[in-house]
Parts: C-alpha cells; structure tokens; sequence
C-alpha cells in the first residue's frame, strides 16, 4: 500500500494530538483513502524531554532533519510564535510539502504570502485548526464562497476566555483559577495573555477576513478588547438580567467598502445563538448574501479538537493530490 510521510513541528497539545489520532485512527485512514500514513519525524524544543506515547519516530530539534529528508510529504506545525515557524513553513513549501498549521499568531500575519508560495509550488495549504478549533469555519466559508458571497462573520473565537466566563458566572470561580484551569486543560496558548487581551481571537478574525473578503482592515484600526478586566459581579448581574457576556469577534465590509473589525465583550440576550455557548465551544456566524445566516457550535480548543481539524486538512489533502502523494 502506497505511504504518505509526515513530520510533525511541535509536540505539545496539538502536536500530540495529531499524532495519537493518526496512530489511533491508522486503519480506518488506510481504508478510506488507500494510504497508509506514516509520521517519520517530530521537531521539539527540547529532545531530552520524556514522550512516552511517541514509538519509532525520529525526535530532533534541529529542523534541517525534516528538510533534508527527502520522503516527507506533508509538515504539520504546531509550535508556538511567528518564528521560527514562518521560515520553517516557507522552506518546507519551497521543497514541495504540503503544509497544515493550527499556528494563528504566524498565520494571521504570514497566511496570505504563504498561500501564494503554496499556489506556486502547486502544494497546499491546511490552516482549519488555527480558527475556532475543532469547529469547521475554514472549509465551510471556502465551500461558500464558490457561489456566494459573505457579508459578515462574527464569532465567539477563543475557547478560553468563554471558558473562564463561564466557570466565573455558574461556578463563582475567580478569574485567576478558571485561567488556571484552561491551562491545565491545554486550552490556553503558552501565553495566556495572548487569550485573555483579545489578541488570539483578534487573529483568528484577521484570518477569516482574509478567507472571506480577500483583505484585512488596518490592524490599528480594530478595536481589541478582552476578558481581563471582567469582574465575577459583572457576569452574575448580567444573567440576572436575561444577558450573558460573551467575547465576540466581528468583522464585515461596510456600505462604504472598507473592512470593518471590533474585538470585546459584548451583553449578549437569550434569544441569540450565542447565549447559550459555554465552557471551551466556540461558535461562528457567517451571513451570505444568498444562504442567509448560518451558525456553526463546537469544541474550540484543546487536544483531540485541534487534532481532528488538522487531519480534516490531511484528508482534504490526499483526496485534491493523490497523484503528487503516489511516488512514495
Ligand atoms: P504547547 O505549548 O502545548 O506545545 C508547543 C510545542 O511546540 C512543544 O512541543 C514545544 O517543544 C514545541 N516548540 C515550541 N517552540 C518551538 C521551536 N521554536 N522549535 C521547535 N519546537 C518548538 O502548544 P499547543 O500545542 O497548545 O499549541 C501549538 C500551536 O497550536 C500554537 O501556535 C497555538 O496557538 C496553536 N493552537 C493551540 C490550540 C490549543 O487548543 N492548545 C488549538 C489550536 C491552535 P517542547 O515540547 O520541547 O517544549
Ligand atoms: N488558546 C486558544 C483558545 C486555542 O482558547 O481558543 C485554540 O485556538
């Protein structure tokens, strides 16, 4: 059976996500796609580490290990920061791999030069985990914009700070323990400021803007408010009054044709579908010009979630590129 190698950058919640999935799931990938796929090398900071789930598989630290290695396929990254993960992106698609990321903080700023590199290279390019996790918004607004057109997009786009808004409402939790929380649940990024200040959700709404409308608004000029300053009164005399705060990201293009953004905390009443949305779910409107409004709810974060997403774009791969995949 023809064999599809891929290396893995970061082995850390998503990382290993990816890994034990494509483990766990082995069988069933080989059935359904005829492939069987083979993960033949991990990039992590730290090689001296414990990692007892990994077997058979080159650890390095040293990315020229992946690069050079003339079998490999397809690079999932999982690693933390525009750098090194920009460069290390560009080198993989210069080779010819396939890329697929769940790395926002590199995507936002770095997607649209790394999708025309791609497009160049005749490769592809999977980022579905970078944007509301688990939830499908990457493919869903691609699938649309084949015969549609969208107008806006709002959405609860960071797992942990719903989490801890509603740890603090129905739990009475302080804000410090149900961050403490998130942490240890592997939903909050290794600086959790990044969550908590809107900065997360801010990029994952940069990215969609540029899914979506082929264009970003003026960084500076998106409003980005977070959950931090919330306090456990705030939340509770909301609930008490129909509302619930949630943090929402919100981007459309305006009547005037410029790209209108806002980030924050936003009193959200019970007939919205974003009432309901608790704990780590993420949840996303899209508003077309011809389905009208449509309302994707799921998982945000977290290991299995963010793993599921990145071997959806592994799939999308085999199945748009089996030719390139074969020579193995
Ligand atoms: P973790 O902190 O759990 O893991 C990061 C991993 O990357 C570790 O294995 C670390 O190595 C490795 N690493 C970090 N920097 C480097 C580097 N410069 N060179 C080589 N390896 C490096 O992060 P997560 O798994 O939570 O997140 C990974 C990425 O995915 C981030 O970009 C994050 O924003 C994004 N993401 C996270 C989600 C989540 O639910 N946590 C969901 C969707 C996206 P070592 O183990 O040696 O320290
Ligand atoms: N820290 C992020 C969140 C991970 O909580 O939403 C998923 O992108």
């Amino acid at each position: 059976m023809p064999s599809i190698k891929v290396a893995i950058l970061g082995f850390g919640t998503v990382g290993e996500g990816v890994y034990r999935i494509l483990q766990e799931k082995r069988e069933e990938l080989k059935k359904s796609t005829g492939f069987t796929v083979d993960v033949v090398s991990i990039l992590v900071k730290d090689k001296m580490k414990k990692r007892t789930s990994i077997t058979d598989v080159q650890i390095t630290d040293d990315f020229r290990d992946i690069l050079n290695n003339p079998t490999i396929d397809i690079v999932f990254e999982a690693i933390v920061g525009e750098e090194p993960a920009y460069t290390y992106l560009s080198d993989a698609i210069e080779k010819g791999c396939h890329i697929i990321t769940a790395n926002k903080k590199m995507f936002a700023k770095h997607g649209p030069a790394l999708m025309k590199h791609a497009e160049f290279r005749n490769v592809q390019v999977g980022f579905e985990a970078t944007t509301a996790g688990g939830v499908p918004i990457i493919r869903t607004v691609t699938n649309l914009l084949a015969g549609d057109r969208v107008k806006r997009i709002q959405g609860i786009l960071n797992g942990t700070s719903n989490f801890i808004l509603t740890k603090m409402r129905n739990e009475g939790s302080s804000f410090k323990e149900a961050l403490l929380d998130a942490q240890q649940k592997g939903f909050a990024e290794a600086d959790p400021s990044d969550d908590v200040t809107g900065m997360d959700a801010f990029r994952k709404l940069m990215i969609l803007s540029s899914l979506a409308f082929g264009q970003q608004p003026d960084w500076d000029e998106v409003p980005v408010i977070g959950i931090d300053h919330l306090q456990a009164p705030d939340l509770i005399d909301a609930s008490k009054e129909d509302y619930r705060y949630r943090h929402v990201a919100d981007i459309r293009l305006n009547e005037n044709g410029k790209m209108q953004g806002t980030v924050g905390p936003a009193l959200i009443g019970v007939n919205h579908p974003f009432f309901n949305i608790d704990g780590v779910d993420n949840a996303v409107i899209v508003e077309t010009e011809y389905l009208g409004s449509l309302t994707l709810i799921g998982p945000g974060a977290g290991m299995y979630p963010s793993g599921s997403a990145m071997i959806a774009d592994l799939l999308h791969i085999i199945r748009q590129h089996e030719a390139v995949l074969i020579p193995n």
